[in-house]
C-alpha cells in the first residue's frame, strides 16, 4: 500500500515541462515607468514648493496634523513608511481626513521631507 504515495512525485515531473515564458513579447522594449526626478533642495524647501503647507503647520494642527505632533509619533525608523505616505496617500492614522496623494514627488525627495518634519520634534 506505501507504494501509493510514489505516484504523485510522477505528476511533478510534468508540470515542471509546462513552463512557457519569455516568448515574443519582450521583443519591443517598453521604457520604464519615469520615476519623478529627486531635487538638489533641502527638505523644508520641497515642501514650499509643494501644497503641504496647505494642510500642516510646524506647530498647530490644520487639516492635517502638526509636523510637531508626526515628529512626536514616529522615529527614523518610519522615514520609508512616511516617505510612501506622501507619494500615496493615506488616511485613518490621525483621523477620517485623508491626505492626498504626490505622486510627482521622488523618494529621495519624500525622504528628505520626513526627515526634516521628524528634526521638529519638541
Ligand atoms: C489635502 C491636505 C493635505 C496636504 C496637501 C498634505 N497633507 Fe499630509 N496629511 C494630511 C492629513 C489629513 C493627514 C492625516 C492622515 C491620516 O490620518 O492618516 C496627513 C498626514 C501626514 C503625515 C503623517 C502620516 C502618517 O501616517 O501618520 C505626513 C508625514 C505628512 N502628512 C506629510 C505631508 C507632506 C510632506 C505634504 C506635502 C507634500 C503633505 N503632507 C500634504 C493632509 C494633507
Amino acid at each position: 500500500m506505501k507504494k501509493l504515495f510514489l505516484t504523485g512525485c510522477v505528476s511533478l515531473l510534468i508540470f515542471s515541462c509546462s513552463k512557457k515564458e519569455n516568448t515574443a513579447i519582450d521583443t519591443a522594449e517598453t521604457p520604464s515607468v519615469s520615476e519623478p526626478a529627486k531635487t538638489n533642495l533641502s527638505g523644508d524647501q520641497i515642501i514650499e514648493t509643494l501644497d503641504c503647507s496647505g494642510c500642516h503647520s510646524v506647530n498647530e494642527r490644520m487639516i492635517g496634523p502638526s509636523y510637531q505632533e508626526i515628529a512626536g509619533k514616529y522615529s527614523q525608523k518610519d522615514i520609508e513608511l512616511l516617505a510612501s505616505k506622501i507619494i500615496e496617500g493615506g488616511s485613518g492614522v490621525w483621523g477620517s481626513v485623508p491626505m492626498s496623494a504626490h505622486p510627482q514627488v521622488s523618494k529621495e525627495d519624500a525622504k528628505k521631507m520626513v526627515e526634516y518634519i521628524l528634526s521638529q520634534k519638541k
